[in-house]
């Protein structure tokens, strides 16, 4: 008994190491409007035979289903028929080269959900599949000034520099309000070097 117990387990080892494995990012976000690029690669111990295939499915957000709606088999797309995406999808992968890989152009917030990158690579055809969840944002909600402000705070607090670098910003702002009394006249402004 123990030993047909030590024999499935080690089946089942057997069949891990042998399986398809797939990564892609977990999260992405993405501005409306704009291209997503749904980056998926991955490993089999098998040669990547001419029968290798790629499937593509999409979960919308708060959906308990997903649906397929992208296969790539043998150096050909087959993006599903009526689908929102159907017009908008390019393969950008090269299955040589382990990469999965498409491309969603003009991503809308509808398209919110979470992306399903599946690879088979008979006989190699055990795969959890990777899953990519995308939230696509309005546009110019991900600008850079929040990242510098929460950079430049974790920079201050780290180096213990924030009352520092507060009293210099200070500065820095009166000065330049300051010589902004004095500009309109170009003598003035020269002198002081503006
Ligand atoms: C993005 O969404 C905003 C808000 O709905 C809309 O005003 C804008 O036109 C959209 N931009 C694109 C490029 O789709
Ligand atoms: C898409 O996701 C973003 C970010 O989580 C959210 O703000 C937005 O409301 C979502 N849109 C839809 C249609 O679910």
């Amino acid at each position: 008994m123990a030993a047909g117990w030590l024999l499935a387990a080690a089946a089942l080892a057997a069949v891990e190491v042998s399986a398809v494995e797939v990564s892609t990012p977990e999260e992405m976000f993405v501005e409306n409007g704009t291209d997503a690029k749904l980056p998926c690669t991955f490993t089999s111990v098998e040669v990547i035979s001419s029968a290798a295939s790629v499937s593509w499915s999409f979960q919308p957000e708060g959906a308990a289903t997903r649906i397929s709606f992208f296969y790539y088999f043998n150096g050909r797309s087959y993006p599903g028929k009526d689908l929102p995406f159907k017009d908008r999808i390019t393969w950008t992968g090269d299955l040589n080269k382990k990469d999965a890989s498409i491309s969603i152009s003009n991503m809308q917030f509808r398209d919110n959900g979470t992306y399903i990158c599946d690879v088979k690579n008979p006989p190699d055809i055990v795969v959890k599949p990777g899953e990519i969840r995308v939230r696509v944002v309005e546009k110019d909600s991900l600008p850079a000034f929040p990242i510098a402000m929460v950079a430049g705070i974790v920079i201050g607090t780290v180096t213990g520099l924030t009352p520092l670098i507060s009293i210099v910003v200070c500065l820095v702002i009166r000065k330049n309000n300051s010589k902004k009394r004095y500009s309109g006249d170009p003598d003035i402004d020269a002198r002081l070097g503006m």
